[in-house]
């Protein structure tokens, strides 16, 4: 079967990240967390302060675009790609509470997206690419052979996305942690720049009662019938 791309889009936490993990895993494909990509620039920004308790400072984001590197690289014992930014691996860091907290606003920023973009088409170049974020399917990779759209109960996600806190040594609320997934889908399906909509042509996944093993297969059969229909 020729390799293809397979765009998974979805809301926060609803476990795209895990599902596109085992789907490489298991077709030989490459992961790309774009989600991870966004994190690290708001990662930078808070580090560097031009982004602070109240103040979002928009031109700085921007003006620090060029002195960004960004870099996947496989980990043997994770079995999983660790995100590395300007040569640190930053796989913990960008996890953080504070990072989730404002990275829909950096994401929300034109020039960002623009860089973003540009990386992750390159990456998918040769395709047997497995790519999860918002807006792969309709505006990454318009042309994807296989687009999903994960969707889960939002109390089910919440109580997913702080038991993988708790598991990290993170003092979180559970609170916290499903006020920030509905602000974050607020503002990921509102912002002007490439929004979050479902791709007229994405198949809907929702996990809410579906373990790992039974969303995998859900894809590999999906996989099956399309290469079925495109050899
Ligand atoms: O997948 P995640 O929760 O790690 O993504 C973090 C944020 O990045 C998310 O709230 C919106 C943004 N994002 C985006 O705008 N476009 C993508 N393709 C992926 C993520």
């Amino acid at each position: 079967m020729s390799k293809i791309i397979i765009a998974i889009d979805g809301y926060s936490s609803c476990g795209k990240s895990t599902v596109a993990k085992a789907l490489a895993a298991h077709l030989g494909y490459a992961y790309v967390d774009s989600g991870s990509m966004y994190r690290c620039i708001t990662l930078h920004a808070l580090r560097k302060g031009v982004i602070k308790d109240h103040s979002f400072m928009e031109d700085e984001i921007i003006k620090l675009l060029p002195e960004i590197n960004l870099r996947f690289k496989f980990n043997p014992t994770t079995k999983s790609s660790d995100t590395f930014l300007n040569e640190e691996n930053v796989e913990r860091e960008i996890r953080q509470m504070i990072v989730s907290e404002n990275v829909s606003k950096v994401s929300a920023i034109r020039e960002v997206r623009v860089k973003m973009i540009a990386i992750q088409r390159e990456l998918g170049k040769s395709k047997g690419i497995v790519v999860d974020g918002r807006d792969i399917g309709t505006n990454v990779f318009p042309d994807a052979e296989l687009k999903l759209f994960m969707t889960a109960d939002t109390d089910v996600r919440a109580k997913r996305r702080y038991d993988e806190l708790k598991a990290k040594g993170q003092h979180v609320l559970l609170l916290d942690v499903k006020t920030n997934l509905i602000d974050r889908d607020y503002q990921d399906t509102h912002r002007k720049e490439n929004p979050l909509v479902q791709a007229k042509d994405a198949i809907v996944l929702d996990n809410s009662e579906l373990t790992r093993e039974q969303q995998l297969e859900f894809i590999l059969n999906l996989i099956k019938e399309l290469t079925v229909s495109i050899n």
